[in-house]
């Protein structure tokens, strides 16, 4: 019989007897999966495990601080926090093509990881939180976006160049299974239940060329968004919801002066399978809400629009 505790007693069992006392590296993300391989590492192999937070400057509202208080506080996990937000930007700079976004913060994220990494003594083992569906997507043909998918959450040449072995304890579980082990493993269900977010992060959100002042602004434009939705009951409503920052500049009148400022345009989706989606159907009166907030909390943004374009033939997110 499948019950989330005998997967989890399982699992240690099978954690324990592969590694034994060998030192483990895994890289977290702040997503569903690798928080639920790192509670449940945690719990099998304690000290041994060392985790490596990279934050990207592409992250959610506050995330990297979440992460840390979750994790390394609350928990007692050893995770190192690298800040690699500069290196992000820079190197993301001038970049506008959607798919050369994608590589570029893919490649960065291989590169700092791995610099990381090597300073660790002893790591005997690379834990990843691949999943039933990841195995089947990569055993099949992809697409470039799956592609990147992979190659993001998957730590490049690692495991060969410094001669280690894999731990992936969540292979042969499906999303839904997951996040029952992370909330048997005493994950939050808030966070365990979260909208999907992608790999690049902001790094897709923001139209065009990626700049810290676009991404400080959508991080917190998308903190308004999702606060109001959790505020309203709404949140577990909608399959996934975000804010999208676009560079155009559009006239307003913010307190009795003329504003040329940022938009924000607000997407939320309600889908099965995530191939195609409907735009969900805010009440109007939520949405007035969460407009007047973001407009009133954040300097740069004068107006705000609702993306009622299913997919397909849009896609979720607007790159
Ligand atoms: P689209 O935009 O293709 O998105 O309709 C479908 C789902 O996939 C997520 N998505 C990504 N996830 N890396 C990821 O890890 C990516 O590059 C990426 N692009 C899209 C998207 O958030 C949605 O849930």
């Amino acid at each position: 019989l499948w019950t989330a505790e005998k997967i989890i007693e399982d699992q240690i069992a099978r954690v324990r007897e592969k590694v034994g006392t060998d030192h483990v590296l895994l890289g977290l993300s702040g997503g569903v999966d690798s928080s639920v391989v790192a509670a449940l590492l945690h719990e099998a192999i304690g000290e041994n495990l060392t985790c490596v937070f990279v934050d990207t400057g592409l992250l959610r509202w506050h995330e990297g601080d979440q992460v840390m208080a979750m994790f390394a506080e609350h928990m007692g996990v050893k995770v190192i926090r690298v800040d690699a937000r500069e290196r992000f930007f820079s190197a993301l700079e001038g970049v506008a093509d959607p798919e050369a976004k994608r590589k570029v913060i893919g490649r960065m994220f291989i590169e700092v990881f791995d610099e990381e990494s090597s300073k660790i003594d002893n790591v005997k083992w690379l834990a990843q939180g691949t999943i039933y569906p990841d195995v089947i997507e990569s055993a099949g043909s992809r697409t470039g976006k799956a592609h990147v998918i992979k190659s993001h959450h998957n730590v490049g040449g690692l495991p060969e160049k410094m001669n280690l072995g894999l731990v992936e304890p969540l292979r042969e579980l499906f999303k839904d299974e997951v996040r029952r082990i992370g909330v048997e493993l005493g994950l939050p269900r808030e966070m365990v239940y979260r909208h999907p977010f992608p790999g690049p992060g902001l790094g897709v959100r923001i139209l065009g060329e990626v700049k810290p002042e676009y991404a400080q602004l959508l991080a917190r434009a998308d903190h308004i968004f999702i606060d109001e939705l959790r505020k309203h009951d709404l949140y577990d409503r909608v399959s996934q919801a975000f804010a999208v920052f676009l560079p155009v500049k559009s006239v307003g009148v913010v307190g009795d002066q003329r504003a040329y400022e940022w938009v924000i345009a607000l997407r939320a989706v309600e889908t099965i399978d995530f191939m195609t989606a409907h735009w969900a159907h805010l009440p109007y009166e939520f949405l007035d809400i969460v407009s007047r907030r973001i407009i009133n909390e954040l300097r740069g943004i004068s107006r705000v629009v609702y993306d009622i374009s299913g997919k397909p033939p849009a896609t979720i997110e607007w790159e």
